[in-house]
């Protein structure tokens, strides 16, 4: 086990206000109609006063295409760089969803986990299973494979959020491959932000007012929020793990649960939206090269597996990957008054509607694939 997080750090996330900068790539719509909005011009350019920072430390950032970024030059195996370096570094992440670090050397999976609490909540929370291959039985590495001799396989082919069954959820996970696949097998990205503007204005207007319930822990979850970081207005749902949805009806006090129709509609909205994301500028399918180590904020994008990172072996190659998972720096909290826990357990207590324990919960597509 390794003890490298617990101390006292500084933090970004003070409250929720100071660090909400000036939005310019914000565009205004007042478009009534029901497709997505096309627009590519919404993911935040790298900020020159960051970048500057980020190089006098000896590092380098570019954009990669349309979200996250590279990092050249920055060793994670060394101490952590000074704060306005690594403030720099998790603000690009904030708003560009990612970084990708590009190592010269493989990391040793305590370098990672010590890696890993340079951000969000600057500890580990881990969660998960243990598999019998991890290095030193380590309970913060999440091994992720192919082949179940290696890892544990066909994890998240869902668009999700890491932790979501947490009233803080992860704040931020590291991904460091230890072995791509020969043939492929990635990770897609989508940045929640672009996602929430992409929607056309009348439903983000519903979206404002629904909560999602997990459905393993009945935590209660905006489906919009504001980024403690970026101030970006934001989607965010779990698509294996909701058990309910709640809408604060829109002219009077009170709530309502969707029903299973609607229900299968927000989701398949969300998923849309989301795949639009790799047409329309606002989502990546990324390939991991050799040695990548990459840090997602995530509360900007949400993720799933490329299906071919589920593909077996023999057929696309090994892959072995080490996930971390940060501790969450304040609780993710509905609005409109709801608590942030219901019993999903227990009997509605909204009425008629989709109330699903369990599992994936509720079930909005025969045809995907769905595992946490
Ligand atoms: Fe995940």
């Amino acid at each position: 086990m390794i003890g490298p997080c617990w101390h006292g750090r500084r933090s970004i996330y003070p409250h929720r206000s100071p660090m909400r900068e000036a939005r310019p790539f914000f565009h205004q719509r007042d478009s009534q109609d029901a497709r997505l909005d096309m627009s590519s011009s919404s993911i935040a350019p790298l900020d020159p006063a960051r970048v500057a920072r980020i190089e006098a430390f000896g590092g380098r950032i570019a954009p990669l295409d349309p979200i996250g970024a590279e990092v050249f030059g920055i060793d994670l195996s060394l101490k952590e760089p000074p704060p306005e370096v690594v403030e720099a570094l998790e603000q690009e992440m904030a708003h560009r969803g990612f970084l990708v670090f590009r190592n010269e050397r493989q990391l040793e999976p305590e370098d990672f986990l010590r890696a890993s609490c340079w951000w969000g909540g600057r500890a580990l929370h881990s969660t998960h299973g243990i598999h019998p291959a991890t290095p030193g039985g380590n309970q913060h590495i999440f091994r992720l494979s192919n082949d179940r001799r290696y890892g544990i396989p066909g994890v998240g082919p869902q668009w999700h959020n890491d932790g979501s069954f947490n009233a803080a959820t992860f704040s931020h996970a590291g991904y460091h491959i230890v072995r791509p696949a020969e043939k492929g097998g990635g990770t897609y990205y989508a940045h929640q932000g672009a996602a929430h503007d992409a929607l056309p204005e009348e439903r983000r207007e519903f979206w404002s007012r629904l909560s999602s319930v997990n459905s393993n822990t009945g935590v209660v979850h905006p489906a919009v929020h504001e980024h403690p970081v970026s101030g970006r207005r934001s989607l965010w749902l779990h698509l294996g793990m909701t058990g309910a949805v709640i809408e604060k009806l829109p002219d009077a006090e009170g709530f309502r649960l969707l029903d299973a129709d609607e229900l299968k509609r927000l989701c398949h909205q969300y998923n849309d939206v989301l795949n639009a994301g790799l047409r329309n500028g606002y989502a990546i399918a990324y390939e991991y090269q050799e040695r990548d180590c990459i840090f997602i904020d995530n509360l900007a994008v949400a993720h799933r597996a490329a299906p071919e990172a589920h593909l077996p072996p023999e057929k696309q190659g090994l892959r072995i990957m080490h996930r971390s998972t940060v501790r969450g720096v304040e609780d993710f909290t509905p609005g409109h008054g709801l608590p942030l826990y219901l019993d999903i357990h227990g009997p509605s207590p909204l009425g008629d509607g989709v109330w699903q324990a369990g599992g994936i919960g509720f079930r909005w597509d025969d045809g995907i694939p769905m595992q946490n």
